[in-house]
């Protein structure tokens, strides 16, 4: 049925090192449970130089690249896989704008952060990015059906 396969709308989601450290993950679960998305695969890991690289291939070229990777790099986070209608765009209202300077008040950006290269949540940005960061991350026998 066609509204079952929109429910079952997946994303992908990170806590980024500065938000595991903050101890924000409790806040940050909190938010995306209260708003009725499902997690469906969650895990705590450090990200490899590697791993890095491929989780932000895109943005390869970019002057901040490197300083990404370090960052992404330096510390445990949190990946989790999350589900519910229209969960991507979802996730990115809740996580608010890139800049957390610009970010709104409500968001978790706007409330818990001050700097871009530290806005403490990653989520993915649309059905193809969601599709390809979840299988870096989450063999299918760990996402829960
Ligand atoms: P981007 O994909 O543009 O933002 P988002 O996380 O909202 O999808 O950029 C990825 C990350 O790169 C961003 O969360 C923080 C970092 N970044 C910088 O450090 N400086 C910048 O100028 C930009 C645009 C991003
Ligand atoms: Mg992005």
């Amino acid at each position: 049925e066609r509204g079952m396969v929109v429910d079952k709308e997946r994303t992908f989601c990170m806590i980024k090192p500065e938000g595991v450290a903050r101890g924000l993950v409790g806040e940050i679960l909190t938010r995306i449970e209260h708003k009725g998305y499902r997690i469906v695969a969650l895990k705590m890991l450090r990200l490899t130089r590697e791993m890095a690289e491929k989780h932000y291939a895109e943005h390869r070229e970019k002057p901040f690249f490197r300083e990404l990777v370090e960052h992404i790099t330096s510390g445990p986070v949190i990946a989790m896989v999350l589900e519910g209608p229209g969960v991507i765009s979802g996730l990115r209202k809740l996580m608010g704008a890139t800049n957390p300077q610009e970010a709104a008040p409500g968001t978790i950006r706007g409330d818990y952060a001050l700097e871009t290269g530290q806005n403490i949540i990653h989520g993915a940005d649309s059905l193809a990015s969601a599709e390809r960061e979840i299988n870096l991350y989450f063999r299918p026998e760990e996402i829960m059906g």
